[in-house]
């Protein structure tokens, strides 16, 4: 494996996108169409971020990439799922994802909600089989941590509360959220799958309660600063390094930490984020090398 992010992040990301195209051949059979949207949802770009931090957070207790692949691929599943949904005329409303058309504009709505849906129950499908881990106790684990970090008090509940604050419910009032409102927003609709890759990598290596505690701490402030960061491309960001829409946030009303801090603002609090992942990272040495990393390329990616 290469010591430096941009070759590992790439080898993980041709791993876990190979391992999903075998598994849609192999289990989604009975629509050739559905198993186009989702190929089209889930191959094809992405920075395979949260599939990175299975893999590298198993490494840590020597876990290689093969054996982390499974649970990998099953979060991006996930992921992936979401950004269908997410990119939903009912949702975001947006037409470009991955520098593509979303699976909506490529397909059809009841297309891309139905091939978001076998994705999320596809991770489960992958989740509970045997090539995920030899344990049964480790697989209801992971499959238990991903239902809770997918649903409605995860990534569903935070995307509930991302519609509620544009004041789209209860006759259009925005509740006026604060900074720990956003905080607490950004930490499900994003933070969830993330927290839960690194959660998934102890759990495959058998970590101690001390060091399942170190990666949260480390997952909680990468969350955090991911979703800044993607805020802050929101603003500043150009739609054909993106891959996506940008300007988007504003005009639709979404509270966000760069509308409430400025820009200035969003920028600091991403900085000391980066410092608190790096900190929590220190009972695992030199060995954390990558991770810490992943931490700055996420605060400071340009799409
Ligand atoms: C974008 O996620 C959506 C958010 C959760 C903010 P990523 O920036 O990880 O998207 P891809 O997977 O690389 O396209
Ligand atoms: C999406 O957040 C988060 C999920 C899909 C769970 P955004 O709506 O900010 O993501 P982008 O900007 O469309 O990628
Ligand atoms: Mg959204
Ligand atoms: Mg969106
Ligand atoms: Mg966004």
């Amino acid at each position: 494996m290469h010591d430096d992010l941009p070759a590992a992040l790439a080898e993980t990301a041709d791993a876990v996108a190979a391992y999903i195209d075998r598994t849609i051949a192999a289990s989604a059979t009975a629509s050739a169409r559905l198993a186009r949207a989702m190929r089209h949802a889930t191959l094809g770009g992405g920075k395979r971020l949260r599939p990175f931090l299975v893999v590298e957070s198993a490494a840590l207790f020597g876990v290689a990439r093969a054996a982390a692949l499974p649970a990998a691929a099953a979060l991006e599943c996930v992921h992936c799922y979401s950004l269908a949904h997410d990119d939903l005329p009912a949702m975001d409303n947006d037409d470009l994802r991955r520098g593509q058309p979303t699976v909506h504009r490529a397909y059809d709505e009841a297309t891309a909600i139905l091939a978001g849906d076998a994705l999320l129950t596809l991770a489960f499908e992958i989740l509970g089989g045997e090539e995920t881990d030899p344990d049964p106790a480790v697989r209801a684990a992971l499959v238990l941590g991903l239902a809770r970090a997918a649903g409605a008090d995860g990534m569903v509940g935070g995307q509930m509360l991302d519609l509620a604050a544009e004041g789209r419910f209860d006759g259009g009032r925005q509740p006026g959220l604060g900074i720990e409102d956003i905080r607490r927003m950004q930490g499900l609709k994003t933070g969830a799958l993330l927290r839960f890759g690194c959660e998934a990598g102890a759990r495959l290596g058998r970590a101690s309660a001390a060091e399942h505690a170190a990666l949260a701490a480390y997952s909680a402030a990468i969350g955090t600063a991911f979703q800044i960061a993607d805020d802050l491309l929101d603003v500043e960001g150009e739609a054909g390094t993106v891959g996506k829409a940008v300007g988007k946030d504003a005009a639709a009303g979404k509270a966000t930490f760069v509308g409430l801090l400025g820009l200035e603002g969003a920028r600091h609090a991403l900085s000391r984020l980066v410092e608190e992942a790096e900190a929590a990272l220190a009972p695992f040495g030199s060995r954390a090398t990558r991770l810490a990393k992943a931490a700055r390329f996420i605060a400071e990616r340009q799409n």
